[in-house]
């Protein structure tokens, strides 16, 4: 029988707090990673949320024992990992910072049930825009900051992999690139530190036909949009992406994955949260990587910092702080 009192966090539990598109994929790709015990899912819409239980527990029966429930958050304060898919997804023609009002408020919310019902393990924030909606958690949740991170370039770091892939003929698996800043418009790639099969990116066999570099961000950034303009919403990947993080946290991987956290001085970047290669563990970030930029790559990355900082200023000023 749970009560009130300090839950103690649970290994085997992960709660999932918006069972929108994105939340049930999430749900759907944790389970078949067979990471959790237990899949608590937490909605506005509690119908939803039992709807979703339901339908993925007969699921489970033939995937992996794992019990998928709809619960409220004194059931979410005791998960490992809460994952924050809760929120209103981007419109065609809205940026990410667009969304930003109106899902920090949701996110302020969610973290103060969060804490009311003593939350102490890892928040992992999905919700766009994930960047300054992280550092929202951040400070609502009053967690260290490396318990408290985003899905960050996680997937544009994929959407480059994937494009370098089909255009060099390589399993994406082999092609090492990152996306790295804000996830969003601002974000830049590192090409100076891009490699296939160990080979820098640009003296790979073929690469001479690559698109240009700015074509090439320029699709990746505009894949959430030409996603949203067809299908109107975006859930696959960024599902794939949470499973992936969950796995690094609840098996201890230290896999390097680039995560949106805060930043302490790497690159020159003090308190603002964004993504770079970052280990992940049991712990959460366990260490920020510094890649080895260029000149022009850092001047994107500081542009793209200062992006965010302007945006959590603008955010302070609306809450009248
Ligand atoms: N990080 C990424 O790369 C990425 C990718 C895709 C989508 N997203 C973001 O994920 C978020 C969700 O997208 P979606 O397509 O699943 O949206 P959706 O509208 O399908 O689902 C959102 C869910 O959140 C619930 N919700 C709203 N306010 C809530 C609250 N206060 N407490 C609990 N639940 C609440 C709604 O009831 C709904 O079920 C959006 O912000 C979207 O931009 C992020």
């Amino acid at each position: 029988m749970e009560t009130n009192a300090s839950p103690q966090p649970s290994e085997n539990r992960i709660a999932i707090v918006g069972v929108g598109h994105v939340g049930v994929m999430s749900a759907y790709a944790l389970m078949f990673g067979g990471l959790a015990r237990e899949i608590v899912l937490v909605d506005l819409d509690r119908a939803r949320a039992e709807g979703e239980a339901m339908d993925l527990s007969h699921a489970a029966a033939l995937a992996r024992p794992v019990t998928v429930r709809a619960g409220d958050y004194r059931d979410a304060a005791s998960a490992s990992v809460v994952v924050i898919t809760a929120g209103v997804a981007g419109r065609a023609g809205e940026s990410r910072l667009d969304l930003l009002g109106r899902n920090a408020v949701v996110a302020r919310a969610v973290v103060a049930e969060l804490m009311e019902n003593g939350f102490d393990g890892i928040i992992l924030m999905a919700t766009n825009p994930v960047d300054v909606l992280a550092h929202v958690a951040f400070e609502r949740s009053g967690l260290p900051s490396d318990r408290v991170l985003s899905s960050g370039t996680v997937l544009d770091s994929a959407r480059l992999r994937a494009l370098l892939a089909e255009e060099l003929a390589v399993d994406a698996r082999s092609v090492h690139a990152y996306v790295v800043g804000e996830h969003g418009d601002s974000e830049i790639a590192a090409w100076s530190c891009a490699r296939v099969a160990g080979v820098p990116l640009f003296d790979y066999p073929g690469a001479e036909r690559l698109p240009s570099r700015a074509e090439m961000l320029d699709r990746v950034r505009r894949a959430a949009p030409d996603i949203i303009e067809r299908k109107g919403y975006t859930s696959f990947a960024i599902a794939t992406c949470v499973g992936r993080i969950c796995e690094a946290i609840l098996r201890d991987t230290h896999t390097v994955l680039p995560v949106s956290s805060l930043m302490r001085g790497e690159y020159g970047v003090e308190g603002i949260y964004l993504s770079t290669p970052c280990i992940v563990g049991r712990r959460g970030v366990e260490r920020r990587v510094e890649l080895p930029l260029d000149a022009e790559e850092l001047e994107g990355l500081h542009a793209s910092a200062d992006v965010l900082g302007e945006t959590l200023r603008s955010l302070a000023r609306d809450a009248g702080r």
